[in-house]
């Protein structure tokens, strides 16, 4: 085994950003002085009230909560989302209640507020962290101005297992991209001053490991070793914490035997302890009375006091601490310093928003309340449709069908082609459906009108009575057709047959990849299979325009189809995008975080994978060899991958030096020639493995990227700085990252499979 050189601590925040000294890092002199005043001020209810975060809903009648409110019993409320309503709710508190603390008001603000930009997927798919801010951006500035200081964002869960619904808000699979997206979106949420009435805090969530649940089952047990949720699964907290965000959510999961909402070592010694995390937690909904069905806690009483002993601050909606913490307390059974503890982090959690300066800093006054929360002129359509169309992405086109001739008579089928809801996503509900812009209306709108375009709805979601009762009973909008499937399909090649191309919208509903939509199979539901089937007998040229959460099984369409375009649930402007890069106004650029696999039998699969003792070669699978017998091996299409309007060849990858020093630094580099015949762009990508280590390395891992745009004919080189710090990695249990000197490869490609390796050597 090699000897490492060199150990990096990984313990303490060397480089804290300005918010983060103002949330988490130590109270000024003045904040130290006013929370301490008012916390010597309270009474212990007063102080459990501040842990309650309420939600108005059928449990909870608006009655009630104002007078918890008004009582002092509720320290943050949710799901309250017009700015008239946040005023009167914190008028409530402030002037009714015996001290006037005011409320801080929390959404889930995942990928919009009012403007709905693409899901976490699709923002990921963009590979364009500039876009990725605007979109936080604009949604803080459209949240905070509905009155909203905090966010349920981002959600930074490793997403590896496709049937988990939930793959759809996070950002793939790739630990460094997923990284690089959730410091950026913490900065894009909470600006420079967290206090400023634009800015909201970012919860970032859920800590931890809510992705890796086993089977890809929601609310699932995650188990894993400590090295490899170091290694893979933590990174994306760390980051956001390391980038400021005021707070986080935990898990509803439980992790290694232990839920997250219990779990001292994740919550105490590394999130607090090793991490130095001073900010707020806060627990997933209803979460500290679910630790009885996980079977840690006989009832409500013992769940609170496992909650707050492992370092929950706050309670959202199971009034667990609002009736339990007191008693516990009174009689002994609780130290009340952690009431204390938690009070004041949500307490400075309020005075780094500013609502000790102004209550109403957000909500504003009544006059300022010119619009409609839904003013068509509130929208942000320019910026969602321009981040929509970076999203998209081209996964196939043969015989250059795309992109469609402006004027070619276009059969539009499909039960997505013209939802205004599913094109929105999961997370939206503070977006009106009736202001997005189904793909229907975008080919509409880019060709003046509807001449040379029909539609037919060609299937429903699904005729699967099982699936067709979870959509329509979940989510209302799902609409079923109640005639035969065979006279929708006939429809629909009725209206291929008087068409030159067709374009079929297929997918999922945006309820099949949302919270508690596992799917044990991912293939294109039969119903819409049999729809693409049927075009395909056409002999129509066809464009499959695929909408959907997850990564879906599609080889038989991926065969059917002449142009296959993954477009997620692009947003609020995602007919516009679609149409944008149909006809060729803008080029496709997006590449997938996520491979998609061939067979769901497969998951979990990824790129990163480390190898077996018994490696599979591809051109000689043989037996006794790590694979599947019944499947090709690999992904249908790789992480990393999407195709243009115009080709581009790598050549010539080269090293700046064959060695590294530990100071040191080379550069790799690769020329990239624009073979095509229209102006376009590329991401080309950086990959690194460790073929001899202490521990068994991923074949690959991702460790940079950059855009190149050329124009037909034009060559550039590409390079990358590799210094040893790339290198490091978790070599046991604990907190120490490792280097460990010797031969590394080198892969530069424009997708996860792609590039010859080079190597080097880094000196010891
Ligand atoms: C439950 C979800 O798991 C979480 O992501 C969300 O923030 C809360 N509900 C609040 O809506």
């Amino acid at each position: 085994m090699r000897k490492a050189w060199q150990v990096w601590t990984v313990v303490g925040c060397l480089a804290l950003t300005s918010t983060q000294l103002q949330v988490s890092a130590g109270e000024s002199p003045r904040e130290a002085r006013f929370l301490d005043d008012l916390l010597a001020r309270m009474t212990l209810e007063e102080k459990i009230g501040q842990l309650v975060l309420v939600s108005i809903g059928p449990s909870h009648p608006r009655d009630q909560v104002n007078s918890s409110i008004a009582a002092g019993r509720a320290g943050m409320v949710l799901n309250t989302v017009v700015r008239e309503d946040i005023r009167e709710l914190q008028r409530q508190a402030v002037e009714h209640s015996r001290l006037g603390i005011p409320l801080a008001f929390a959404f889930d603000v995942v990928h919009g507020q009012r403007t709905l930009f693409p899901i976490g997927l699709g923002l990921a798919s963009t590979w364009d962290l500039p876009a990725i801010a605007l979109s936080g951006r604009v949604a803080a500035r459209e949240a905070a101005a509905d009155g909203l200081d905090i966010t349920f964002a981002p959600m930074v869960d490793i997403g590896r297992d496709p049937r988990w619904g939930r793959m759809s808000e996070g950002f793939g699979e790739d630990t460094w991209l997923i990284t690089r997206i959730s410091e950026t979106l913490v900065d894009a949420f909470q600006g420079d001053d967290l206090s400023s009435p634009d800015s909201m805090m970012a919860v970032v969530k859920h800590f931890a490991l809510y992705g890796a649940g086993e089977g890809g089952r929601d609310y699932a047990p995650a188990e894993m070793g400590r090295r490899q949720m170091r290694e893979v699964h933590l990174p994306p907290y760390r980051a956001a914490i390391d980038a400021g965000a005021g707070g986080v959510m935990v898990a509803l999961n439980s992790i290694d035997g232990v839920p997250a909402t219990a779990n001292r070592w994740l919550l105490d010694d590394l999130l607090r302890g090793e991490w130095g995390f001073g900010g707020l937690v806060i627990s997933d909904h209803g979460a500290i009375g679910e630790l009885i069905s996980h079977g840690v806690a006989a009832d409500a009483e013992q769940a609170a006091r496992l909650a707050i002993q492992a370092g929950v601050d706050v309670d959202m909606n199971s009034d667990v601490y609002g009736l339990h913490l007191a008693g516990l307390a009174e009689r002994g059974e609780l130290d009340p310093a952690l009431i204390d503890r938690a009070a004041r982090r949500v307490l400075a959690a309020k005075y780094a928003l500013g609502l000790f300066d102004d209550p109403y800093r957000r909500s504003g006054p009544s006059t300022e309340d010119a619009l409609a929360f839904d003013d068509p002129s509130r929208l942000h359509r320019l910026e969602a449709r321009e981040v929509a169309r970076r999203s998209l992405v081209l996964l196939k086109n043969q015989r250059e069908t795309l992109p469609l001739d402006r004027k070619a008579r276009i059969a539009v089928v499909g039960p997505l082609a013209k939802s205004q809801a599913d094109i929105l996503g999961s997370w939206s509900g503070a977006a009106s459906p009736s202001q997005a812009v189904s793909l229907w209306q975008g080919l509409v709108d880019a060709r003046g009108g509807e001449e040379g375009l029909s539609y037919a709805l060609g299937a429903n979601f699904s005729d699967d009575p099982l699936v067709v009762d979870y959509l329509t009973t979940y989510t209302p909008e799902v609409k079923i057709d109640p005639r035969p499937a065979q006279v929708l399909r006939d429809e629909a090649v009725a209206a291929a047959g008087d068409a030159d191309v067709v374009v079929a919208v297929v997918g999922e509903s945006r309820g099949m990849s949302d919270e508690s939509s596992s799917r044990s199979e991912l293939d294109l539901p039969a119903a819409q299979a049999a729809l693409v089937d049927a075009l395909e007998s056409t002999g129509k040229p066809l464009v499959l325009i695929l909408m959907n959460g997850r990564p879906l099984t599609l080889e038989r369409q991926a065969g059917q189809a002449d142009a296959l375009l993954e477009t997620w649930f692009a947003g609020t402007e995602g007919g516009h995008a679609i149409a944008d890069v149909l006809f060729g106004d803008f080029e496709p650029v997006g590449r997938l975080p996520v491979s998609f696999p061939r067979r769901v039998g497969q998951l979990p699969l990824y790129y990163a994978l480390v190898p077996t003792g018994r490696p599979v070669d591809p051109l000689h699978p043989g037996k006794f060899t790590s694979r599947y017998f019944d499947v090709a091996g690999g992904p249908l299409f790789p992480f990393g991958f999407g195709l243009g309007y115009t080709d581009f060849s790598l050549s010539n990858p080269r090293l700046s030096s064959r060695v590294l020093s530990r100071d040191g630094q080379l550069e790799a580099s690769v020329e990239v020639i624009n073979q095509g015949k229209r102006r376009g762009s590329t991401v080309i990508q950086l990959y690194l493995h460790d073929p001899v280590a202490s521990v068994t390395r991923p074949v690959r891992e991702l460790k940079g990227f950059k855009r190149v745009t050329l124009d037909p004919g034009e060559r550039a080189r590409v390079d990358f700085s590799i210094d040893p710090t790339m290198l490091a990695f978790y070599s046991g249990e604990g907190p120490l990252e490792t280097i460990e000197p010797g031969e590394f490869e080198v892969f530069i490609g424009q997708h996860a499979e792609d590039g010859e390796p080079l190597s080097f050597t880094l000196r010891p």
